[in-house]
């Protein structure tokens, strides 16, 4: 056993205004545990209190609107407005009780959004192309230039929204197939204007996003942001499908440039869409999914076909072949958890390599020794963990007490991920429970939690007229 004094895990960082106590942080999940206008619940101060209480050094939050059109669900609370501030001061605060930061997680869907609010559907959503995507044939609308300097400025008030509720920085999300990816990718980007050419104008909006949030924020507070290593691995799914997308080599340039632009870190995840094969990384279950895919019927022109086709039980399994074909870590059908894990270090020590940056790494992370020894080796400075602690909230407190591995550790199915469009989110693998009613009690706890409490503790919340 490590002693937390010596542990790399437990060794406190600091970057730039944000001082970290350890070196796991929770990575982003959205779940609709919020309000359809995008105000706050108490449910979701229940939720981040869970993380919070559980040892972690950080929050990101569920990816937050900037604005309502980029909203991707419906039910997550958004920083669309100035009334919002004081419901994110008190989910901060919350969270800060337990010496746990928090970050807010910056984003726009563009046509990666899922699910319009109601005064959006039928409104194709902007985006860098007018091209579906590939997985679900979301419609979008390629946006004009006043349009792009406009989104621009909305990045910058949602930062300066994120820092006057107290938040310890920011993520801008340019990853996995969302706006500011739309752009940068190019496989994605179809443009032929000042937005498209080589992979410095595809960087163009993010830079000037960076640009404009420094403005508004200053130089001391941390602004991060989440990039996909590759896109290459585009073709997954799609054997047909040319266009490969950006490299290592490429994401290795942008930190570069990033770095000379004053971003503080880099948090690095995979892919040119959400869900791929590798975030998160591990099995599709068809079953569960074909019930979220009635939630998008009509939302991509392909979803009508996958709906139908997934009725069949034969066809099910050929998706889920197709899906984990060509992924590194299936072997003969079988998942091999050991290679998921930590399965993104190497593209996190290139970046690392590339900018001077810190990253914060995701994939699969659950095990001391194996965060330990990614941490000792320099390839990252910061892991991240979305499924793991959705599966064991209080991981890092259990590493704190020499355990290495959590006794019911998460199998990496993903039903957590394909249930949250329109189920609570929350760990659905039946497995892992004494039996099914534990499960739902587990996934129903924060409702309850989020129920008591004074009343004056609750007032306001909720409303965004506060
Ligand atoms: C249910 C669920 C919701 C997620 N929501 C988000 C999100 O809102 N924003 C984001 O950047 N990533 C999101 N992710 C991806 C995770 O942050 C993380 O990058 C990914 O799950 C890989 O980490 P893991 O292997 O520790 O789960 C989500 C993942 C899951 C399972
Ligand atoms: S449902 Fe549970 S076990 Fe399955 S991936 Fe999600 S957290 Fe892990």
């Amino acid at each position: 056993m490590t002693a937390p004094a010596t542990d790399p895990i437990f060794q406190p960082l600091r970057i730039n205004g944000l001082t970290l106590k350890n070196r796991v942080v929770r990575s982003s999940m959205g779940g609709r545990v919020d309000y359809y206008d995008g105000s706050m619940s108490e449910a979701r101060i229940a939720w981040e209190r869970r993380f919070a209480k559980g040892g972690v050094s950080a929050i990101i939050s569920s990816n937050v609107g900037i604005r309502t059109d980029g909203i991707a669900v419906p039910g997550y609370a958004s920083i669309d407005d100035d009334r919002t501030i004081p419901s994110w001061r008190r989910l901060i605060d919350e969270v800060h009780r337990y010496d746990c930061r928090y970050i807010i997680q910056l984003h726009f869907s563009g046509r990666q959004r899922d699910l319009p609010r109601k005064e959006f559907v039928g409104i194709h959503p902007p985006s860098a192309t007018d091209r579906p995507d590939l997985l679900y044939g979301l419609r979008c609308r390629r946006m004009t230039i006043p349009e792009i300097h406009d989104v621009v400025r909305a990045y910058a008030q949602a930062a300066r929204r994120a820092r006057a509720a107290g938040a310890d920085g920011i993520e801008i999300v340019a990853c996995n197939g969302y706006l500011l990816h739309q752009f940068l990718s190019s496989a994605i980007n179809d443009r032929r204007d000042e937005y498209n050419g080589d992979l410095r104008t595809r960087a163009r909006i993010l830079l000037d996003v960076l640009a404009a949030v420094r403005a508004e924020v200053g130089r001391d507070f941390f602004v991060s942001m989440k990039l996909s290593g590759r896109d290459e691995h585009n073709a997954y799914m799609a054997p047909f499908v040319r266009r490969v997308g950006n490299t290592i080599d490429d994401t290795m340039q942008l930190s570069r440039w990033l770095a000379e632009a004053g971003l503080d870190a880099i948090h690095l995840s995979q892919g040119d869409s959400f869900p791929h094969p590798l975030v998160p990384a591990g099995l599709l279950p068809a079953d569960d999914s074909r019930y979220s895919l009635a939630g998008l019927f009509y939302e991509g022109t392909r979803v009508p076909l996958t709906f139908f086709l997934m009725q069949f039980a034969v066809l099910r399994r050929i998706f889920e072949w197709n899906w984990g074909r060509r992924m590194p870590f299936k072997q003969r059908g079988r998942l091999l958890p050991e290679k998921i894990e930590g399965m993104n270090q190497g593209d996190a020590a290139k970046l690392k390599a590339a900018s001077g940056l810190p990253v914060i790494c995701v994939g699969g992370w659950q095990t001391a020794s194996r965060i330990r020894a990614a941490l000792e080796a320099g390839h990252c400075d910061v892991v991240s963990v979305a499924r793991g602690l959705l599966a064991n909230p209080d991981m890092v407190q259990r590493f704190g007490q020499g355990q290495d591995a959590p006794e019911r550790p998460c199998t990496y199915c993903n039903k957590c991920l394909v249930n949250a469009l329109l189920q609570p989110l929350a760990c659905w693998e039946e497995s892992r429970f004494a039996n099914r009613d534990q499960m739902f009690e587990e996934a129903y706890r924060i409702y309850k939690e989020a129920a008591v409490g004074p009343a004056s503790e609750q007032a306001g919340v909720g409303s965004r007229a506060i």
